[in-house]
């Protein structure tokens, strides 16, 4: 366990801080895994004091964890840990009260639960007050810059004050514990990663579909879209766990490069493949879970009569390598789906030659992970049909790896407990490094520029659908089709 550590939030007040950083601290400290003399202080401009901020921080975590988690003890512990620091990020006098309540050889880790744009000057307002130390860590929140350009210079202003190896950027699916389970489940199963490569996969299936819809960011959603909110990082992440080569061992160098090798053998989606390998998408208003529910265009806080503005994307990429040639990648993301899930699916390839003629139940095995909403894996396998009727039918069954079974009583935890852990241990294994970022930037830009190049507007699905029939097509053009329980 690290002692001598203590954790500054830059945003406290904020979304982030209430939903997911402190549940997950409360958690980390009732799980016993913060040293006792672990300091917390929530830094924002509000003018409150401390005894109402532990009030109030009181309540969100009441109402985020629940009855069954909640404990009266470790809240005492937890509440003592606490203190607000009053800061307008744009003072730099006011970053003074940081340094007087630091206390000297003790590591802080720097959260920044704040927009991107004021990371450089909180960076170096804090350097000015002589908060910056050797070991001194910080932790950014995504995006990390709107495209390459913009990433490089988030990325050079913070790297002024703090080196590549304190820098922790968060991309929360790698907190997931079922993300982390796919590098288990590849490199830990002989039988898996033997047969993980173009002679045995057909293709695979990323999917990443929200209920939702764009939760009252209208105004900067419209100037993201769903490739930058959720391919650029999340989808990218996962491609990656799922298709880089084994890493020399768990170290964050030796996985993050494998990333990296992986991110730069994309082949690119550009002017002369983006109609044929991408799709984009806007929700129209439908009914999602019972409910209608308004189109894109009627959210709150949308100005304009039109916008161009995808909230799904569907792609077919190629990995260019000696393992993965010639087998595709589909990956879609969309919101008001009609289901939340997130999932991958590897479909192995036909068998050379059937030797079951009697029955059309013959299927492709499949792997399927699934990250959301039920964590687990299921490999359906073909067997034999108990049944006299049939001399030798065959069906497919499933074998199932279900997490929250084999967790017996104890919780899942929260991608943020496994990430708040990892920069608290000082290990960077589940966070993005320069290289990655950067990476992913250039392969989403040139597909960015071939949708504005081509003119590629975007197709209307209604909520609660799987999408634009476009993105039927997109893969039905291939004899395939997306995976739906
Ligand atoms: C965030 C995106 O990074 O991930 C959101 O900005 C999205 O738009 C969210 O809703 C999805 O996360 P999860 O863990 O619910 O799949």
């Amino acid at each position: 366990m690290s002692s001598n550590i203590d954790l500054v939030i830059f945003g406290a007040r904020g979304d982030l801080s209430k939903r997911k950083l402190f549940p997950a601290l409360y958690h980390l400290d009732k799980a016993g895994l913060l040293a006792d003399s672990v300091r917390i202080a929530g830094v924002a401009r509000e003018d409150i004091d401390s005894i109402i901020f532990i009030e109030q921080t009181r309540t969100i975590l009441e109402n985020a964890v629940g009855e069954s988690e909640w404990d009266e003890t470790v809240w005492k512990r937890f509440s003592h840990r606490l203190q607000y620091i009053r800061i307008d990020f744009s003072q730099k006098k006011q970053f003074s009260a940081l340094k007087e309540w630091s206390i000297e050889k003790r590591t802080i880790v720097y959260y920044m639960a704040t927009p991107p744009s004021i990371f450089g000057s909180i960076c170096k307002h804090l350097d000015e007050a002589g908060c910056v130390a050797k070991t001194s860590r910080i932790v950014l929140e995504k995006p990390i810059g709107h495209d390459l350009e913009s990433s490089q210079e988030v990325n050079d202003t913070v790297g002024r004050y703090f080196p590549e190896r304190n820098i922790y950027r968060i991309d929360h699916y790698l907190g997931k514990e079922t993300v982390q389970n796919l590098l288990a489940l590849r490199f830990a199963n002989r039988m898996i990663n033997s047969q993980w490569d173009n002679s045995c996969i057909d293709h695979v299936q990323i999917t990443a579909a929200e209920t939702v819809g764009i939760e009252g960011r209208w105004s900067y959603y419209d100037k993201v879209g769903q490739l930058r909110d959720m391919v650029q990082n999340h989808l990218l992440q996962l491609l990656c766990m799922v298709a880089m080569e084994p890493p020399n061992s768990l170290e964050a160098d030796e996985i993050r490069a494998e990333k990296v090798k992986l991110l730069r053998a994309l082949s690119p989606i550009d002017r002369d493949n983006v109609v044929s390998q991408a799709v984009r998408g806007q929700y129209a208003a439908g009914w999602v879970a019972g409910e209608p529910v308004v189109g894109y265009m009627e959210e709150e806080g949308c100005t304009g009569d039109s916008s161009n503005n995808e909230t799904y994307v569907a792609l077919k990429v190629y990995v260019d390598n000696w393992r993965w040639t010639g087998v595709p990648f589909y990956l879609r993301t969309g919101k008001r789906m009609k289901d939340k899930v997130t999932q991958v699916v590897i479909t192995y390839k036909d068998n050379p030659h059937s030797l079951f003629p009697e029955t059309d139940d013959e299927a492709n095995n499949r792997l399927i992970i699934n990250l959301q909403p039920n964590e687990g894996i299921q490999l359906e396998m073909v067997s034999k049909k108990q049944s006299l009727k049939q001399r030798m039918g065959v069906e497919k069954r499933t074998l199932n790896l279900d997490f929250f079974d084999s967790a017996g009583d104890s919780r899942i935890p929260d991608a943020y407990e496994r990430l708040l852990l990892e920069v608290i241990k000082g290990d960077q294994w589940l966070f993005v490094s320069r290289d990655e970022i950067e990476a992913s930037w250039r392969w989403c830009d040139t597909l960015l520029d071939a949708w504005v190049d081509k003119k590629v507007g975007t197709k209307s699905y209604s909520a609660g659908s799987w999408g634009p029939s476009k993105a039927e097509i997109l893969i039905e053009n291939d004899n395939r089709s997306w995976h739906e329980d």
